[in-house]
């Protein structure tokens, strides 16, 4: 049997657990805490330097801890800041934000110009990832720190949409004859049109009759796509879905800078920003930084659909944006043409690959834009500096990589002008953030 203790939490760290002392001063991480909470907890699993903890009693609350609203908090793997009002999670989010930078990149807390709040608080999700429940049929999320499966039928973190396919899909009995081959699923709201697509994983092709019988149980769906393997999943069904099964994101003239309301689509597991409506506010943010003059030109090398390389090329139409995703880029390029940027242009290649061949080409950019996966882009730090002479804009979503990026970038003789935090994930420990660099050298 493992010991019980009691300790004082310090702070919150990045990860969203509680930072605390053991008498012996080894630190241990607690989930579910505030500062101050004096807590019981017993330890879970001792990895010399530190320990992990689970969370059996709050002995002295703080005055502003909450009832989280989702039951399944503290077992679902999801949210880590439900106890949290919201004004205290920016505030934390933002602490460990400047602590983080600090702390691995050495980067003063005073270039950190706040944390912009997401509009919505719940119900902000517009695509989410689950596994399935082997044999419930159920859909759900893993488990803190273990695969185990947390079934969920209702996420306070997405849409009513994406809850009515949650709610539904495991009571239907083409689904009962399906999900022993599915591996995984994906569901995207395409907001414009407030209707669901989703994408399945699976061993085996389901039948047709299937998909059809659960797209008719579920009218917030719009399409199904199945991927078995190979580069395109199969769908839409049914065939004639609008738009052939993508999604559809609007984007309002004043941010795309246009006569017009813009549109971007998305095909299904295709990357799209999670959150729209901070999503938006991002891009604002980054066109106002970025001053794209009229002549210039836009690189970047993380672009997906276009997310922020339309919106930046609109003053100048001209624009290269490269990506991994040969179908992120197809995307990309059906978007430029909807939005008439007939001077930007969208490539399958890597980071890596495409500053190499702008580097053989001495071809330089006064603006680019950096938006990597979580482990962030340090692989072509080596080579950016040959081609961005002059305005670098790092969006990331993981502190920890960008802290590392942006110090390797001021010793090539980067300046970080300033550095904006965006909540995209309300109740997790996830943050966005935008860092604005200018070439000093
Ligand atoms: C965080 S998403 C951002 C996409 C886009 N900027 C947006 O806002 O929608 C990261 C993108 O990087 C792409 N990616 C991953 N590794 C890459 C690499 N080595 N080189 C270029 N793109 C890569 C992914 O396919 C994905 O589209």
């Amino acid at each position: 049997m493992r010991p019980e203790l009691e300790v004082t939490i310090e702070k919150l760290v990045h990860g969203g657990e509680g930072l605390a002392r053991l008498p012996e001063g080894q630190v241990v991480f607690v989930p579910d805490v505030i500062p101050g909470e004096r807590v019981r907890i017993q330890i879970v699993q001792n990895l010399g330097d530190y320990a992990i903890a689970r969370l059996l009693e709050v002995l002295e609350p703080a005055a502003e801890r909450r009832t989280p609203l989702c039951p399944l908090f503290g077992k679902c793997g999801g949210c880590q800041f439900q106890h949290l009002p919201y004004e205290e999670q920016l505030r934390e989010k933002l602490r460990i934000f400047k602590e983080t930078l600090w702390r691995t990149g050495k980067i003063e807390e005073g270039l950190v110009q706040g944390i912009v709040p997401s509009p919505q608080e719940y119900h902000y999700r517009n695509r989410l990832q689950f596994h399935v429940h082997q044999e419930t049929g159920t859909l759900g999320f893993l488990k803190r720190r273990s695969h185990d499966l947390v079934p969920v039928r209702y996420c306070y973190l997405t849409t009513s949409e994406v809850n009515e396919v949650l709610s539904k899909l495991p009571e239907i009995p083409a689904w009962k004859r399906l999900h022993p081959y599915i591996k995984r699923v994906n569901l995207g709201l395409s907001p414009t049109e407030k209707k669901v697509v989703m994408l399945l994983w699976t061993k085996v092709p389901p039948r047709r009759e299937d998909l059809y019988e659960i797209k008719s149980e579920i009218s917030a769906l719009k399409a199904i796509f199945y991927w078995v393997r190979g580069p395109e999943p199969q769908g839409p069904f049914p065939e004639d879905a609008p738009y052939r099964g993508r999604r559809v994101f609007s984007v309002p003239k004043e941010v795309a800078g246009l006569p017009q309301d813009q549109q971007f689509f998305a095909s299904a597991g295709v990357f799209v920003q999670a959150n729209w409506e901070i999503n938006l506010a991002l891009i604002s943010y980054v066109k106002e930084k970025a001053m794209v003059q009229p002549g210039e030109r836009v690189l970047d090398v993380h672009c997906g659909i276009g997310n922020f390389l339309l919106p930046l090329s609109v003053n100048c139409n001209r624009g290269l944006g490269v990506d991994t995703d040969h179908r992120a880029i197809a995307d990309g390029q059906e978007n430029s043409m909807i939005w008439g940027l007939t001077g930007v242009s969208l490539r399958v290649s890597s980071a890596i690959e495409a500053l190499i061949d702008l580097f053989k080409e001495t071809e330089t950019y006064p603006i680019v834009v950096l938006d990597p996966p979580r482990g962030g882009c340090k692989e072509i730090l080596r080579f950016l500096p040959e081609v961005a002479n002059e305005k670098i804009i790092y969006v990331s979503c993981d502190p920890p990589t960008l802290a590392r990026d942006l110090r390797i970038l001021q010793e090539k003789g980067f300046v970080i002008e300033e550095i904006k935090a965006f909540d995209m994930f309300p109740q997790t420990f996830h943050l966005e953030s935008v860092s604005i660099l200018r070439r000093t050298l």
